[in-house]
């Protein structure tokens, strides 16, 4: 068994078998997520931003590469100094360890923003990332601190320590992400109705109920809302979430796994932890029949955070609902 599987082998082991750690793991992210829910939109804005919302990417990983690539290259630097003495690469070293630790910070609270949306799978293994972080960044600081007092040995040797422990996190990180799709988008890959493709016979779609239909295997959600159809997929990009079970307000999807929010219309997102858009589809009724069609770039113009809806020639008209 190779060093990977084995370190894989032994943290599934410790998260399924150690007493009541799964559980906790669980309970903190809930907690942490009812401590965001519970400041209303104010707070879910703020989280919006740490995960990552606005830029269509989850933020902790691009936070991650500052962090890393300034410890990693504090140590080249250290290295660097060890074997030329020059006052320079010590400097260079010190001053990139302190960019580092400071950049842990932001870096850790976009961690905890995505941890409290995390899928209850993964929990126990999204806690030990953050614990293993959580005492690199300790050391990385004591590091910090010891250089700023001139204390350059004992410095170096707590970044090095912490070094090796963010080199487990990381790895963990990356884990997480490969093996367990944590942070990737659960969209479908495959893609349907490309052209417009009759889907139900208009009189089966109840006004102001979410109804999930398939095309070819791929889940769709359609919504009838006054005269207008939406439609989005149903399969929640977060972490797979049934939408049509989640709960419609103000033009919107809530999914019921981790709360994201979808405007029904154009499947963008309102609020996370889902970062990737819903793809969504245009509606129109022929002989009695709904058809939709697969929305794409410049299909059919209009600005994002507009509350148009699809009318049944394909036209953004102004929400009615
Ligand atoms: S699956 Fe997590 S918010 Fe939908």
């Amino acid at each position: 068994m190779s060093l990977p599987q084995r370190f894989r082998a032994q943290v599934d082991e410790f998260v399924d078998n150690y007493p009541g750690f799964k559980e906790t793991s669980q309970d903190v992210a809930r907690r942490i997520q009812d401590a965001i829910f519970a400041k209303g939109e104010q707070g879910r804005n703020v989280a919006d931003i740490l995960h990552g919302k606005q830029i269509g990417h989850p933020l902790h990983p691009i936070l991650t590469d500052i962090t890393i690539g300034s410890w990693t290259l504090g140590a080249f630097f250290d290295l660097l100094a060890f074997l030329t003495r020059s006052p320079s690469s010590r400097k260079a070293a010190d001053r990139l360890i302190a960019l580092g630790t400071l950049s842990a910070i932001p870096t850790a609270l976009a961690g905890i923003t995505d941890f409290s949306g995390i899928k209850q799978d993964s929990a126990g293994h999204g806690a030990i990332h953050g614990i293993i972080n959580s005492v690199a960044l300790f050391f990385f600081w004591r590091s910090m601190r010891n250089r700023a007092r001139n204390r350059h040995f004992s410095g170096f040797l707590y970044s090095t320590f912490g070094l090796g422990l963010m080199t487990l996190g990381a790895w963990l990180g990356g884990e997480l992400v490969m093996s367990r799709r944590v942070g990737v988008s659960h969209i479908p890959e495959k893609q349907v109705a490309d052209d417009w493709t009759p889907i139900l016979p208009a009189a089966d779609l109840k006004a102001n109920k979410p109804q999930r239909i398939e095309i070819d295997g791929q889940p769709i959600l359609l919504y009838k809302h006054a005269k207008h159809i939406s439609a989005i997929s149903a399969v929640c990009s977060h972490a797979g979430g049934p939408l049509e079970e989640g709960s419609i307000r103000d033009g919107c999807v809530q999914c019921p796994w981790h709360g994201s929010v979808f405007n029904l219309t154009d499947g963008h997102v309102v609020h996370g932890p889902a970062t990737v858009e819903e793809p969504h589809y245009l509606t129109r009724v022929t002989d009695g029949q709904i058809e939709l069609r697969r929305w794409r770039l410049g299909m059919d113009e209009y600005p994002i955070e507009s509350s148009a809806v699809h009318s049944q020639n394909g036209q953004a008209l102004k929400d009615q609902a």
